[in-house]
């Protein structure tokens, strides 16, 4: 289930470069002339096809990881939960005249991987009270809320009230303080849409998560949907659909499947819409010809839109043409106030129509929390980019080069007898949590980069003939290496565009064949996702060039303090991140079978943890930037 896309995805790079455009309608150029009121430029970009309307839509979010300000440095994914807000009220306001009805959903995972999430205790403090400001109809919850207690607390607490049973966690229960296990919201809501009249049955699961806090407990998907409670609510009676949300992935993983064949048991062809999260995609997959699965990206990058037709209310599941396919459109906007007001069809700029009463106040909102936690001090400017898995490594542009050859040898112990020596200093990728973005790097962005509390550990005078073979045995192992170091996984966005293990040359040319277009307006394309789903390519809102996607490996080592006439040091101190020590000890393991284990001497090393040494790099570089803006 969990692996690492090599080749496949290369290649997809490749071949994605050459495809020509999906057919362009409705084209509105002067939308570029204006001037988004953050004052970033508009993202240079082909014309957006308008989105396709049904009689039941969704708006949805998921993994939304505290990215409510947006992405400040990158003008794609610009926009703010207040551009959003604006974004759904004129949408439900559309929907209200066109007599169809809407339903915004989020898939949950809401904290860490920002700052304005992550710099209070308990994260989340501001950045759920701004999140519940928006008009969203469902939401549930994802495994970013369960690994602190006090998270999940503050869930129970704030966040599931504030929904009023529309707050689903259909398999997660708290403990509360004498002892009694609730659910954290609701196991199922049942309701009817405004303008349709469709009864829909509505559930929110969370996949089967382990690594959870003790005040809370996830029962296994499987077993949920054997029990009392849910059978009998899926055979509660004038349903006409099933609305199943939260936090799984919608491919690969079993959970979703699980819910389904349960459901199918019981209603042969009712149409079923799921929503899915955790791995960061963007995906839409298809069960059956009445049921499909929507996953909308991470970080607010993504806005996804689906809507179906052919739904009839009312209608007996025994009538002779009643499983008739349903229409489903899906697309995945970039969250940037450009495609968000074209898709209004509203206007921006200062005098524009787009942004709501309500929306600018939580922008608003958002900038003065921004200032008030500290998080727009700026350290210093970042010349260029700096990219994990986007950038080849080595290279100019890796993040992992920047630490290996400039940033890592800043680091000095706090014992001072070891200054001096010759050294290999190691971390994991998986330390660094997002790119490094050209310009203004601030205490935000530090929350971004790499957010771990880490401490450096040793192990003194190594043979160098040992030493030295560490780094190849820490990346002979898989990745799983990198998946426990960082909650928040890089190593899902690897698995982007969704290929894997279905991934197939000859599929890919037939869809290649299929789109058709003017060659000429390649150049116009920003990068960026480049999604290839059960309905095919033309998913992605925005036409996009796709985003390089290179191997990582699992670790990165600095030489220091190596003898000055280029030969090789007898004996290194070995210094490395706490969390490395059983992985540095298996190599170690493997490398010199004969030293048992515990006969290492490892030792405390201290200096500063890595965010910090990047905050210290990044200060050398000046804020001469922050002038040009002032
Ligand atoms: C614990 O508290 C909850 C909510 O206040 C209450 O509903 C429940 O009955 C209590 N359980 C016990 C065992 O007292
Ligand atoms: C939960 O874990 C905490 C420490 O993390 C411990 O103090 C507490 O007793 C545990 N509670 C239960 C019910 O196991
Ligand atoms: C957009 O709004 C204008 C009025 O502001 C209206 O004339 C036009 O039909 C709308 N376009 C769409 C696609 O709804
Ligand atoms: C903001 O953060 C910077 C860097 O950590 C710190 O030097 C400064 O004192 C902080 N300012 C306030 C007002 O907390
Ligand atoms: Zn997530
Ligand atoms: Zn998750």
């Amino acid at each position: 289930m969990v692996h690492f896309y090599r080749n496949p995805l290369l290649l997809l790079s490749a071949l994605v470069s050459n495809a020509l455009l999906p057919a362009i309608a409705d084209a509105n150029q002067d939308v570029f002339s204006l001037q988004q009121p953050s004052g970033a430029p508009p993202p240079k970009t082909l014309p957006l096809r308008r989105i396709e309307w049904g009689q039941l839509n969704f708006i949805s979010t998921t993994d939304t990881h505290g990215w409510l300000a947006g992405h400040l440095l990158q003008p794609s994914y610009a926009a703010d939960w207040g551009d959003y807000t604006s974004f759904i009220e004129h949408i439900k306001e559309t929907a209200d005249e066109k007599g169809v009805d809407v339903i915004v959903v989020d898939d949950g995972d809401q904290h860490d991987g920002n700052g304005l999430s992550d710099a209070t205790f308990p994260t989340g403090e501001v950045s759920q009270k701004i999140l519940m400001m928006a008009p969203i109809d469902l939401m549930s919850i994802g495994n970013h809320e369960l690994y602190q207690c006090e998270v999940t607390q503050q869930t129970y607490d704030m966040v599931a009230p504030h929904f009023d049973g529309r707050y689903l966690t259909s398999n997660v229960e708290i403990m509360l303080s004498n002892g009694s296990w609730v659910h954290i919201g609701q196991r199922s809501y049942r309701f009817t849409t405004k303008h349709q009249g469709i009864n829909i049955m509505s559930f929110g699961f969370l996949f089967d998560f382990k690594l959870n806090c003790n005040n809370s407990r996830v029962s296994e998907v499987e077993d949920v949907v054997q029990q009392a409670w849910f059978q009998s609510a899926i055979r509660e009676p004038g349903i006409d659909m099933f609305l199943v949300f939260g936090h799984y992935p919608i491919r690969f993983w079993p959970e979703m499947w699980a819910i389904h064949r349960a459901i199918r048991a019981v209603h042969k062809s009712i149409p079923i819409q799921y929503f899915g999260g955790h791995s960061h995609v963007r995906d839409f997959t298809v069960l059956d010809s009445r049921a499909s699965a929507l996953q909308a990206g991470r970080f607010l990058e993504t806005v996804g839109w689906l809507s179906i037709e052919g739904i009839e209310p009312g209608k007996s599941e025994d009538s002779p043409d009643y499983a008739k396919p349903l229409k489903y459109s899906r697309r995945y906007l970039d969250f940037n106030p450009y495609s968000l007001s074209f898709h209004a069809n509203k206007t921006l700029g200062p005098d524009g129509t787009f942004g709501t009463e309500n929306g600018k106040a939580i922008s608003k909102i958002i900038d003065n929390y921004r200032q008030e936690l500290n998080l727009t001090y700026p350290f210093g400017c970042v010349p260029t980019d700096y990219l994990l898995e986007k950038a080849k490594y080595p290279g100019p542009n890796s993040l992992l080069s920047l630490m290996e050859d400039h940033v890592l040898q800043n680091l000095i112990s706090d014992d001072k007898t070891l200054h001096g020596n010759s050294r290999l200093i190691f971390i994991n990728s998986g330390s660094l949590r997002y790119d490094m973005y050209g310009g203004i790097f601030t205490v935000d962005s530090g929350y971004i980069v790499s957010p771990f509390d880490n401490a450096w550990l040793h192990i003194p005078s190594v043979p160098y003939s040992i030493a030295k073979k560490i780094l190849a045995k820490l990346n002979a192992l898989d990745h799983i290496f990198m998946e426990l170091t960082t909650p928040i996984s890089r190593t899902m966005t690897v698995r982007q565009q969704n290929l894997g293990d279905t991934f197939d040359i000859n599929v890919m040319n037939s869809l290649l064949s299929t789109m058709s277009g003017p060659d000429d307006q390649e150049d116009l394309k920003t990068t960026g996702y480049v999604t290839i789903d059960d309905y095919g390519m033309d998913g992605d809102d925005t036409p996009h060039k796709p985003y390089p996607l290179y191997y990582l490996p699992n670790a990165i080592t600095t030489e220091d303090a190596f003898p000055s006439d280029g030969s090789e040091p007898d004996r290194v101190d070995v210094v490395f991140l706490d969390f490395m020590k059983p992985f540095l000890l298996d190599a170690l393991a493997r490398i010199d079978s004969s030293t048992p284990m515990e006969e290492w001497k490892i030792l405390e090393y201290g200096g500063k943890p890595v965010k910090e040494l990047i905050k210290d790099y990044v200060r050398g570089w000046g804020t001469e930037c922050l002038k040009d803006t002032r």
